[in-house]
């Protein structure tokens, strides 16, 4: 089949999402019986809007899969030692499965300090240095157990990429993986992964000199930069699959019709909301692909997916209930 006149195929993250959902409830029902809740804390400082809306969605989906949840509100001032004090109490917490600081914090506030103060057993982000040096040395194996049989809590969206491809059978091994993005949350654990299940791996990112050369030559695009439309058709290759991790609002007139022309569903919900979202792909650049993933629903509904999941590994091997061998 020719890829230029092929349909690309979508890559539905809502459904992806919703079948690992389903198992993770699954888990928590097997626990139950053993008399094991799963519990999440999740920390939010101050008032950032953003922020808010996904650590709602974060509470409200563990409430769906019967995963207690707890969500802290510190006031915008407070310091590093005082959350480093609540970090302690939720470590010394026997309920409490999993810890998730919702970043961005203020800037008085020492992130890295903190991330480093979570215990790597509830570190259901992944960021601890420990889980990230696992991740790079031992690799992601999906949702249990990394191949020593150590605990794997990989950050989530980078997990959920994984399992786009891997649940959509989009072969990884001997592929050309780019990744665009080098942030400590989404592009170097994506190409660390991708390393690990045994693409070619290179990573661009705002000092790449003429990065459309990388992208051209890429079976696997993940682009992860947050700028509206950055990657362009000229960008890909034909047939490529492109995963796309950007959510970026556009609230332009003059955008909508940019990277939507012609597009009335989409024309209609702008003048709803007076916003949209777009990701870091551009429209037009998915036409060309073999498959890709939409904006919204596709990257972006599997990362509460893989953090209900860390939460219930994190439990399962914290309370002994993961086999180990
Ligand atoms: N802010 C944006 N993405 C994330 C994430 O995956 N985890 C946390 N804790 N904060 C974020």
């Amino acid at each position: 089949m020719n890829p230029h006149t092929a349909t690309p195929r979508i890559l539905d993250g809502i459904a992806i999402a919703a079948g690992i959902k389903a198992e993770v409830a699954h888990q928590v029902r097997q626990l139950g019986p053993q008399g094991i809740t799963p519990g999440l804390a999740v920390i939010l400082v101050g008032d950032v809007p953003a922020s808010q809306i996904y650590v709602r969605s974060k509470v409200k989906t563990c409430g769906e899969l019967g995963i207690y949840s707890e969500m802290i509100t510190p006031p915008e001032t407070i310091t590093t030692e005082e959350m480093l004090d609540l970090i302690a109490k939720l470590n010394a917490r026997e309920d409490i499965d999993g810890i998730l600081i919702q970043l961005p914090l203020p800037a008085h506030v020492d992130t890295r300090r903190l991330l480093e103060a979570v215990a790597p057993e509830k570190d259901v982000d992944g960021f601890h240095p420990i889980n990230a040096g696992r991740l790079l040395a031992e690799g992601y194996s999906g949702a249990t157990t990394s191949r020593s049989g150590k605990l794997a809590l990989a950050p989530c969206t980078p997990a959920g990429i994984m399992e786009i491809l891997r649940r959509s059978d989009i072969p990884i091994a001997g592929k050309n993986a780019v990744v665009i993005g080098r942030s400590d949350i989404v592009g170097k654990p994506a190409a660390s992964m991708l390393l690990n299940a045994s693409a070619t791996v290179t990573v661009c990112h705002s000092r790449t000199h003429n990065l459309a050369r990388f992208t051209r030559e890429a079976d696997i695009l993940v682009a992860a930069i947050g700028r509206s439309g950055f990657v362009t058709p000229d960008m890909i290759k034909p047939g490529a699959t492109l995963i796309d991790v950007g959510i970026n609002r556009i609230t332009d007139q003059s955008q909508v019709d940019e990277f939507f022309p012609g597009d009335e569903a989409r024309a209609a919900l702008f003048a709803k909301r007076g916003s949209t979202v777009v990701g870091d792909i551009h429209p037009a650049a998915f036409a060309l692909s073999g498959a890709y993933t939409p904006v919204p629903g596709g990257v972006g509904a599997l990362t509460i997916a893989m953090l209900m999941q860390n939460t219930v590994t994190a439990a399962r091997s914290r309370r002994s209930t993961l086999d180990r061998a």
